[in-house]
């Protein structure tokens, strides 16, 4: 019999709560002026964005004015450091960490190719940036520092504040990708020393294909595309309104729910590891306690993470193995190798991701099937039995 789906895929995306629907819906159908038309029907819409863009911001507590709406988290970190990089206008040194998502390391590489050198700073087993390693790594050219504030794979939080302080200090632009901790955690602009922070609407319960940068106040990027002047020449083209509307509608529901979701999914969290940790050969990825409310991330020794994810599959459960971005993908998470895992723990890395409507009978469900699944792949596994 197949059961109803659990979803434990929340690091990867979220579904859009039926508010964000609804407030999306007018948009698509009646209110479908163009914001930036002169008539009533586009002065109606921009002033939805606007409000849209003052819900975001004091979500955050930042100025409407250093809110950008963009197409995705991507893009927003593309602005942010492609776009500071561009300004900077002459080679420089850029500084970020070894376990950035592919939309700030890939961006990185490719600023390595044009001239620009990058530093990677290393991350402690439980996937944590030291402070110390980061000032260290300053030099008189460093221009830019982007530093996550919290692992999509194994969840870690960083020190973000005394990442930002550090930076503050010497002078140098500070970027982090926030992707991941928008609407889970308690974010505040206000005191957070970070120029730029990039979020994305589809991991808190928003639509897909919308995100935001935030730019502190005198803070200067040069635009990665050229067009229309929307959003401030930053980035330019026709606004995804029903997308900004989703946006601003789910970011306000996320935070203000914030208190209670966090305790509710620390405890599933924490239920999930503790099950897991009952089984033998299993390890847990990431920091034991400085992680998302949601994210759960073990390595289940001796067998493949894919197999494992597939057999949870037919029991109706939805996993990840590894970051989504990277599935499909033959070669182990720079995550996972940054933290000092061999390949082959590695390649035996699952993450649950437990997010709204995530329940204690969904975890133990998981709890059930997961030592069944795991005794068969072994028993099928060669190097189980030479171990
Ligand atoms: C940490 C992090 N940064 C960036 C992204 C990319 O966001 P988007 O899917 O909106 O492009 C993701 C998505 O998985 C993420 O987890």
């Amino acid at each position: 019999m197949k059961n109803r789906l659990i979803y434990m895929d929340h690091g990867a995306t979220t579904p859009v709560r039926e508010e964000v629907l609804e407030a999306m819906l007018p948009f698509f159908k009646e209110l479908y002026g163009n914001p930036s038309s002169l008539h009533s029907p586009g002065r109606e819409v921009r002033r939805a964005v606007e409000e849209a863009r003052g819900k975001t911001a004091r979500s955050l507590g930042a100025d409407p004015e250093e809110i950008y709406f963009t197409a995705s988290g991507t893009e927003a970190n593309n602005i942010a450091l492609r776009g500071a990089a561009k300004q900077h206008g002459k080679p420089g040194h850029i500084i970020t960490s070894s376990i950035e998502h592919h939309a700030v390391y890939e961006v990185c590489r490719d600023l390595e190719r044009e001239g620009y050198r990058v530093t990677y700073l290393p991350v402690d087993q439980f996937g944590m940036v030291d402070p110390a390693d980061l000032e260290k790594a300053i030099t008189p050219d460093t221009f830019i520092i982007s530093i996550m504030s919290a692992n999509n794979e194994i969840g870690t939080l960083q020190p973000v504040r005394e990442l930002g302080w550090i930076a503050k200090k010497h002078d140098i632009l500070f970027h982090s990708d926030a992707v991941q901790v928008v609407g889970q955690l308690p974010v505040d602009l206000n005191e957070l020393p970070v120029d730029f922070l990039s979020l994305s609407a589809h991991k808190f319960n928003g639509p897909k294909g919308v995100g935001a940068l935030f730019m502190r106040k005198r803070t200067e990027v040069t635009p990665l595309y050229r067009g229309g002047s929307q959003e401030k020449k930053i980035r330019p083209g026709t606004e995804n309104v029903p997308g900004i509307i989703g946006l601003s509608r789910a970011i306000e529901l996320a935070v203000s729910e914030i208190p209670q979701k966090k305790e509710k999914l620390t405890a599933l969290r924490d239920r999930l590891i503790s099950g897991f940790l009952e089984i033998e050969e299993v390890i847990l990825n990431g920091h034991p306690g400085l992680r998302l409310p949601g994210n759960v991330n073990v390595s289940f020794k001796h067998i493949e993470g894919e197999s494992v994810l597939l057999s949870l599959d037919l029991e109706g459960v939805a996993v990840s193995s590894g970051s989504a971005c990277s599935s499909g993908s033959e070669e182990p998470s720079h995550v996972l190798i940054a933290i000092g895992l061999d390949h082959s723990v590695a390649h035996g890395s699952i993450r649950f991701s437990l997010g709204l409507g995530s329940s204690e009978e969904d975890v133990d469900f998981v709890l059930g099937k997961i030592p069944g699944i795991v005794k068969r792949l072994r028993e099928i596994s060669p190097t189980y039995h030479k171990h």
